[in-house]
């Protein structure tokens, strides 16, 4: 959440320029979910979806209960004008990039960050490396379209 929340914020100060923002966002317990300040701020606005998931519930939770692909029946999308903005543990971008195709959105707008596989940042330790591409020299966000092909390479 911490690169997404940027661009979240960048979105919501430019609302006018944007059609609808759904914001789904997954986490192991209720307890980890991050900038809890502002999701209650998201989750109060007309002008915003949030869509919450944890794995493992605790008892006070009431919402939904899996991967944060589960959360993909709720939303309704427009595939012609969306853009999906993916963030999150590589191993976690199949199923989402799966359930972004099962919404008809086009590769060319969905966009994958793989800033959590960074260690050097310049292009000498290969920590980032999937096949010939260093996330940290071409990305760390790139479109689908870019490393179509290389999912085996994202776990
Ligand atoms: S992070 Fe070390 S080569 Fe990219």
């Amino acid at each position: 959440m911490a690169p997404l929340r940027s661009l979240i914020n960048q979105v919501l100060d430019e609302r006018g320029n944007y059609g609808n923002v759904q914001i789904l966002y997954g986490v192991k317990s209720p307890a980890e979910f991050m900038f809890k300040e502002e999701l209650r701020q998201w989750a109060q606005r007309s002008d915003v979806e949030l869509h919450l998931t944890v794995d493992a519930p605790d008892l006070g939770w009431n919402a939904c209960v899996g991967y944060v692909s589960t959360l993909f029946p709720e939303v309704k999308v427009d595939p012609r004008n969306t853009v999906a903005a993916i963030i999150g543990p590589p191993v976690m971008y199949k199923s989402v990039i799966a359930q972004c195709k099962v919404k008809g959105i086009a590769d060319g707008n969905l966009w994958v960050s793989f800033e959590r596989r960074m260690r050097c940042g310049v292009g000498k330790c290969g920590h980032c490396q999937m096949n010939h591409i260093y996330t940290c020299q071409r990305g760390p966000a790139f479109v689908y379209t870019e490393i179509k092909g290389l999912e085996e390479a994202f776990a």
